[in-house]
This record gives structure tokens, sequence and C-alpha cells, in this order.
């Protein structure tokens, strides 16, 4: 059983369903008098978590009568579904959305809404409120099942509409969704995190952890796998917590033992797992069924103790290469990427050196480094940084170096091989055709014909890149 109060309650769902139809009315008024059903341009920023409430978003506007752009000069809705994680993101944000000027002085019924974890920052709804004056409609992530009342309510009162009500948030399980892809899905899992990991803003904007009911998710799973969903990605900020808030006994590695079990020809995988929730049970979990995608994402973030303890990660490097060996053990091809971070506040240049040594000594198959970018109101932010912003880059550019060349020596030992790929789709190198997945995540850019796309299929892997494999369809 789920503990019901960390559910949105029916009847606020119900209040939606009836915002949903009226707005529906509203655009097939429009349909019937210009011929056109409105269009609205869905654009996200950030992580998977954006990326899956964006389908929720534009399953709740095709709901509600939206047809889909992408263009800002031909949407009637745009909605920028933002990110906090970096300055970068949301200086890029807040560049993006002040170009949207021009598309709403040319259509001035153009509605603009901004929504997700950026906005769900006080600071920065009062900056939107006061200097961005063209963004019509501005909600936090707790509120985004109540987009059909914001959505009306700025839609036939316009008049500028804030909803960003700081609640622990709740989870809306019914809520339509419209898939980007027929072969590959989401499925999220659990939401928010209580890590407060001090850099990150996430547990800020995104609320404490809550674990979807079991049941729901199940149901979820069965019908991704009867759709002909091939690959079901399970997403959470800390999938190894999930459970930890329900009451049935059930964590992490027995949903993930369940959904494998499902019949079908599909492959799970999930992201992200905190290191000091990975347990040998997962791990053992993983090796039992070939239906778990033989891959990791288990961000390490420094290689250093001392940062590792400044950033209240709860692990040590020794630690987590204790894991990465015992991942190994129990599945010798396993594809491990993580996140890196560099130049967090005071990291001298021999915890720097630390990192390098973690990377050498793991072989990541992929690593995503970011430079410490300081969250206003983490603890980190209060930590006296005397590292400058040349010397930072400097190290971030050493470790894209090494990692190119960890990189490229694992891809080239897959040479030869001949792997069972997931064909996604057409890709952009005019000599490989075809864009695919190995079991472990890596692209493979193909040879072969194009009715591949959405199947299963044999690659001979021919050569490799530090980011890419290659490789030709072998018929069976
Ligand atoms: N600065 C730089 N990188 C960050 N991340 C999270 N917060 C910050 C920050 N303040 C990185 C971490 C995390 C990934 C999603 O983003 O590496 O794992
Ligand atoms: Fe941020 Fe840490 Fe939570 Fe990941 S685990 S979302 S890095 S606080």
């Amino acid at each position: 059983m789920n503990k019901r109060e960390t559910n949105v309650p029916e009847k606020d769902l119900a209040l939606q369903r009836e915002y949903m139809s009226r707005m529906l009315e509203i655009n097939e008024r429009q349909l019937s008098e210009t011929g056109r059903r409105p269009l609205a341009a869905v654009r996200t920023y950030g992580c998977q978590q954006n990326e899956a409430d964006s389908q929720l978003i534009r399953g709740m506007a095709a709901e509600m009568g939206w047809d889909f752009t992408d263009n800002s000069f031909e949407a009637d809705l745009i909605v920028l579904n933002t990110c906090a994680i970096r300055e970068h993101a949301e200086h890029r944000i807040l560049g993006n959305v002040g170009a949207l000027v021009h598309s709403k002085r040319r259509n001035p019924r153009q509605l603009i809404a901004m929504c997700g974890c950026m906005v769900q920052q006080p600071k920065m709804t009062e900056h939107v409120k006061n200097s961005v004056r063209h963004v019509d409609l501005v909600f936090g992530t707790h509120a985004l099942y109540r987009f059909p009342e914001l959505l009306f309510k700025a839609h036939t009162r316009r008049t500028r509409v804030f909803d960003i009500e700081d609640s622990d948030g709740m989870i809306s399980e019914g809520l339509p969704v419209r898939r980007d892809s027929n072969i590959r899905a989401w499925l999220s899992v659990m939401y928010g995190c209580n890590n407060y990991c001090s850099y990150c803003i996430v547990p800020y904007v995104r609320g404490r952890e809550r674990s979807r009911s079991y049941v729901e998710i199940m149901k979820e799973a069965r019908e991704l796998v009867s759709s002909g969903i091939k690959d079901i990605t399970l997403l959470g900020q800390n999938v190894n917590s999930y459970g930890n808030d329900l009451d049935d006994g059930r964590d992490f590695a027995s949903l993930l033992s369940d959904i494998a079990a499902l019949p079908g020809d599909f492959l799970v995988r999930f992201m992200t797992s905190h290191p000091k929730d990975a347990t040998k049970r997962l791990f053992d979990a993983m090796a039992a069924s070939p239906r778990v995608a033989r891959q990791i994402h288990l961000p390490v973030q420094s290689g250093s103790d001392r940062i590792l303890a400044e950033m209240n990660r709860g692990y040590t490097a020794e630690s987590y290469m204790k894991l990465i060996e015992y991942a190994r053990g129990v599945m010798p091809d396993i594809a491990i990427t993580s996140d890196i971070i560099v130049g967090f506040p005071g990291e001298t240049e021999s915890d720097f050196v630390a990192t390098l040594d973690l990377l050498r000594a793991v072989e990541y198959d992929a690593i995503f480094n970011f430079i410490y970018s300081k969250r206003e109101g983490t603890p980190a932010a209060s930590m006296p940084d005397d590292v400058d912003r040349v010397e930072k880059v400097a190290r971030f550019d050493r470790m894209l170096t090494l990692q190119q060349k960890i990189g490229l020596a694992r891809h080239q030992t897959q040479i030869g091989t001949v792997q069972r790929v997931l064909v996604d789709g057409l890709g952009r190198e005019t000599d490989f055709p075809l864009s695919a997945r190995t079991n472990g995540g890596r692209l493979v850019h193909m040879r072969g014909p194009a009715e591949l796309v959405g199947a299963y299929a044999d690659a001979k892997i021919t050569s490799a890149s530090a980011w890419a494999l290659f490789g030709e369809y072998i018929a069976k």
C-alpha cells in the first residue's frame, strides 16, 4: 500500500479534467471558426525527469485540443519547461524566453508559460514577474497537474497567472501522456530527493522523496510492454530510495526484478543510482535477469574523500571502487557511466588528481563532467572558493582529454564483436544511415536497411570513436 497522503486527491484531479474539457470546448470552437487547431510548442531543458514531465504537459495539451509545432512564430502557446541545476542553464533559458518578445509582438494573443525547477525558486519567479513581462503563466514543479486550470485562467482571463506553491510535492496518477517514441519510454518510479548533496538545488525545487505505488508502476510497465515499447528507463532522482516511504516492504531491487519478469521482448534500465544506496542486492537483481540492461549510471562526483565529505555524498572513493568491482564481478560486460563535478569550492590540485586517478581505475564508458556552479540557498554556496575560473576550465579540459582516451580504448575492445542493438531511427552519418544503441546504451552508427527502425538487430562492430561505435547489420 502506498501512503495515500502523497497522492493528489482524486477530487483535485477530477477538477483538472473539468478544466481540460472546458479548454477543449474553446479550442474546438476555434477549429470550427478558423479551420485550424491552436498550436503549442513545448520546450524542455535539463534532465530526463523534465523530459518525462514535458510528455505529461503535451499529453494534457493534446487532451485540451492543441496540436504541436516547433516554430515559435506559429505557436499560440509556448511552454518552457525549465532547469535550475547550473547557472548556465538558467542564463540560456532567460535568453531564450527574452527572444520570445518577437513572436509575441507578431501574435499578441500568444500565451507564454514557464514551468519546472527554475521557476520553483521564489527569487526567479519574482524576477520573471517584474522583468520578463511577456510571460503569462508561471507554475512550479509541484503545480504540474494543475496545468489545465492555470492555462484556462491565463487563456480566458488574460491576466498573468503565477502558481509556485511551496509544498513537499505530491504524486499525480493518471495524467494523460504523449510520448515522443514508440520504441523507448521513461517510467517514473519516484520523485524528489532527500540527499541534500551540498552543491545541489534539486531537493529544494523537487521536494522530498516520494515513491509511486507498486501497483501503478506495474500497470504502466505492462501497458508499455504490450504497446510494443522495447526499452524502458525507470526514472527517479535516486531510484535506490524507492520504497523507503512505503510500508509494503518493497525496494528498488524487487521492483526491478518484477518489471524484468514481465513477458515480452524488451529491456529495462534505470537512472539515477546514488552510490551510497546502491547495494549488492541491486547488482544481483540486475545480473539475475537478461531483461535488465547491462548499464548503470553511478555518479561519483569526485575521487577525493575530502571533497566527497564536503559534498555530503556519504561514501569514499574506496567504497565506491568496491561497488564497481562487485558490479563487474557479477556482470563483466556492464557499461558504467558517471557524473563528475570539477572545481568544487576548495578543490586542490591533489583533490583533482585523485579524481583523475579514479577515472583511470574505473575506466568509465562515458562521463558527464560539469564545472561547479554556485546555487543560491545550497550549503556549498557559502563555502570559500579560491580556485579561479581559468584553472577550473583547465581541469575540465584535462578530464575530458583523459576520458576521451579511456572511452576510445573501451570502445576499441568492441571491434569485431556482434551485438544485439535496438535501432532507434535514422541518424546523421551518411555512410551509416541508422542510429542504434547496444544493450549497455552505447551509440552505434550502423549500416543497414531503414526497415530495421524500431527493431532489435545484430550489428557487427567495425570501428569506434571515443563517443560511439560503428557497425553493420548482420542478417540472421
Ligand atoms: N554545479 C555543477 N554540477 C552540478 N550538478 C548538480 N548540481 C551541480 C552544481 N551546482 C551535476 C551533478 C549531478 C548532475 C545531474 O549535475 O554531477 O549528478
Ligand atoms: Fe542532487 Fe544529490 Fe539529490 Fe542527485 S542525490 S538530485 S546530486 S541532491
